[in-house]
């Protein structure tokens, strides 16, 4: 949630700053701003709306200093205006800074800096910040930039990633960190900071992440960690893990676009080196040190947000399957406020694509103070919940850009069907002979995947006419039912048409009274051992003259009977057809949202990475 990018050094300032916003614009676009130190002045300038509206504003405007600050905005206080948009500056602009987090007794410092006689320019929670940088800043001549940003965060509570430049310090930015991500950017007389390395990986690919509690100042030449206690840290440089054309659009029309299509290769990914048919096994590096703790679990807790939520739902499943032991999956959010019961033998996944989500991480610091073991499946390396769980497993699916999580998703659930395998071998409830063919199906499936995506012009014909409805029900059994779920909040985020996820037996308990001429209904039917009941469902749906989209397996050429519209998939496992069933609704919300010429990557109030609860 909001983007951040810092620059010191001697490359054009304004090229380099506008090009690190592009990079972040999917953490948040309502609002955008950049400030430049140049001259022993600060130049600012901030608008309302997308990136391209600052480049507009920017046009023909000379801000090259040696050092610079930009932020792209999700508001959380304040509505989206020119004023609320980052940066912010004291009464005396003297120093301006962008934010990422929230400043939770920003009320209190608010009233306190009123009565000290300083004004407000904003509504946001930010501004306070400024303030107090600037009011000790103001006190003592002498105060260095870092101490002063060092003292007026402990005055703060909330969370933050935060850069601050000072016109007084020319060539120099001043970062700090708790609970929102920042990454430094090491250079050659040149360095950099961004909310995720996207921000700068064109630059170097040499970065440096920020822990919580820690400050850093940076020039062109140098940087400096410490605590926010003013100890010296001696960070770890390390290096970016994925290519540069995973965050270029590649000739597709949309990151989301791309990144379905990435699909085939992205869930090979998830499983080369690591699952090996042959010899039954499958071999999870990260895990490996806790092989003696999955072998004893006796309960497991998922817990995540959004599509991560989804995938787990499907792990529930495989891992009752395949390991046979009870498992719960948790929002994030509810979780992080209950009172959960740990009992010996519990182990806790946390699962997200970003490794950035405030309330995941939440939820599994709940647990990791309780002292149970805390394990994730994460896909942005070196984020805070890969670097908080006690182990875990990578998707390497690359950067996902488009708001909408399409690709995490099957990889999540790849990698989360070899944990179920692992485990259930692991424990011995999962058969030499069973696990044998599942591994022969898993590697087939990116070719079953791709041969869904060589064939999509029946999806985009059926978009047609899901464009002009205003509610959709998504209905699915066993398996599918989390696709179901996923299926809808795939469509209502990017094309804004409602639409409900049900298991497709509960719809008779309810839903059922909504079905008519207007609200197609999309089933979930592949040929797995719930189908004759699914079948039922569809009876019924047709008995009311509701529209059927059915997602069957190749071969049903019956089920033509039943439905207004079929798209086939390959034959697979019970427990794989998550994977294969999921691509024509990613496909279906994408063409829709196209039709109804909606923004896909950029879909109105959300953003990518949601690092405030
Ligand atoms: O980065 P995470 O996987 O933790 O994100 C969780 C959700 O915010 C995310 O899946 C969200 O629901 C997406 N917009 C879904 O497309």
């Amino acid at each position: 949630m909001c983007g951040i990018v810092g620059y010191v050094g001697p490359k054009p300032m304004k090229g380099v700053l506008l090009s690190g916003l592009r990079r972040l614009e999917y953490r948040g676009y309502d609002s955008a701003g950049i400030a430049v130190e140049q001259d022993d002045k600060l130049l600012l300038v901030k608008v309302t709306g997308k990136i391209h509206e600052l480049e507009q504003r920017l046009a023909g405007v000379d801000m090259e200093g040696s050092a610079g600050i930009a932020h792209t905005r999700w508001a959380t206080h304040g509505e989206p205006n020119d004023a609320n948009a980052h940066p912010h500056t004291g009464c005396n602009d003297r120093i301006a800074l962008v934010h990422n987090g929230i400043i939770e007794n920003y009320q209190a410092l608010r009233t306190l800096l009123l009565e000290r006689g300083h004004h407000f320019s904003t509504k946001t929670d930010t501004e306070v910040l400024a303030h107090l940088i600037e009011e000790y800043l103001e006190k003592d001549e002498e105060c260095p930039l870092d101490d002063a940003v060092r003292l007026a965060l402990q005055e703060v509570d909330g969370t933050f990633g935060v850069v601050v430049i000072d016109h007084n310090n020319p060539g120099q930015l001043v970062v700090a960190r708790r609970g929102s991500p920042i990454v430094l950017g090491v250079g050659e007389n040149e360095n950099f900071v961004g909310s995720d390395s996207a921000a700068f990986a064109e630059h170097t690919r040499d970065i440096i992440y920020l822990n919580d509690d820690e400050i850093a100042t940076i020039t062109a030449s140098d940087y400096t960690v410490k605590t926010l206690q003013d100890e010296v840290c001696n960070p770890i440089v390390e290096e970016i893990t994925w290519e540069l054309d995973r965050i270029e659009k590649g000739g597709f029309d949309h990151f989301m676009l791309k990144e379905i299509h990435e699909q085939p290769q992205t869930v090979e990914d998830a499983m080369r080196g690591r699952v090996h048919p042959d010899l039954c096994e499958v071999k999870l590096g990260g895990l490996e040190e806790v092989h003696d703790i999955l072998v004893s679990a006796e309960r497991i807790i998922f817990t995540a947000c959004g599509t991560s939520w989804h995938a787990c739902l499907v792990a529930r499943r495989l891992i009752e399957d395949f390991v046979r032991i009870p498992v719960e999956v948790e929002y994030a959010s509810e979780f992080r406020y209950s009172r959960p019961v740990f009992n010996k033998g519990t182990v806790l996944f946390a699962v997200s694509q970003s490794g950035e989500t405030a309330d995941t991480l939440a939820a599994l610091r709940l647990a990791k103070d309780e002292g149970i073991p805390v394990l994730g499946v994460v896909n942005s390396v070196g984020s805070t919940i890969a670097r908080e769980t006690d182990a875990g497993v990578y998707l390497h699916a690359g950067p996902e850009i488009g708001v909408a999580s399409t690709k995490a998703f099957t990889s999540q659930v790849t990698v989360l069907s070899q944990i179920a395998l692992l485990m259930g071998r692991l424990n011995g409830r999962l058969s030499k002979k069973r696990c044998e063919g599942i591994l022969h199906e898993i590697v087939r499936l990116p070719g079953k995947i791709r041969s869904i995506l060589d064939d999509t012009g029946s999806i985009s014909e059926i978009a047609e006419v899901f464009g002009r409805v205003n509610n959709a029900l998504y209905l699915g059994r066993g398996y599918n039912f989390p696709v179901a779920l996923e299926g809808a909040l795939k469509l209502k985020e990017i094309s804004y048409i409602h639409a409900e996820g049900y298991p497709a037996a509960e719809m008779k308990h309810g839903p059922i009274a909504l079905i008519d001429d207007d609200m197609p209904v999309v089933v979930l039917a592949p040929g797995d051992q719930i189908y004759p009941k699914v079948i039922s469902n569809i009876e019924e749906i047709r008995a009311r003259k509701g529209r059927i989209l059915v997602i069957a397996t190749e071969g049903n050429e019956t089920i033509r009977d039943l439905a207004d519209w079929v798209i086939f998939v390959p034959k697979t496992l019970d427990c794989f057809y998550p994977l294969l069933t999921v691509i024509p609704l990613q496909l279906l919300s994408y063409y829709v949202a196209v039709a109804r010429g909606c923004d896909v990557d950029q879909p109105r109030n959300l953003a990518k990475s949601v690092t405030v609860e």
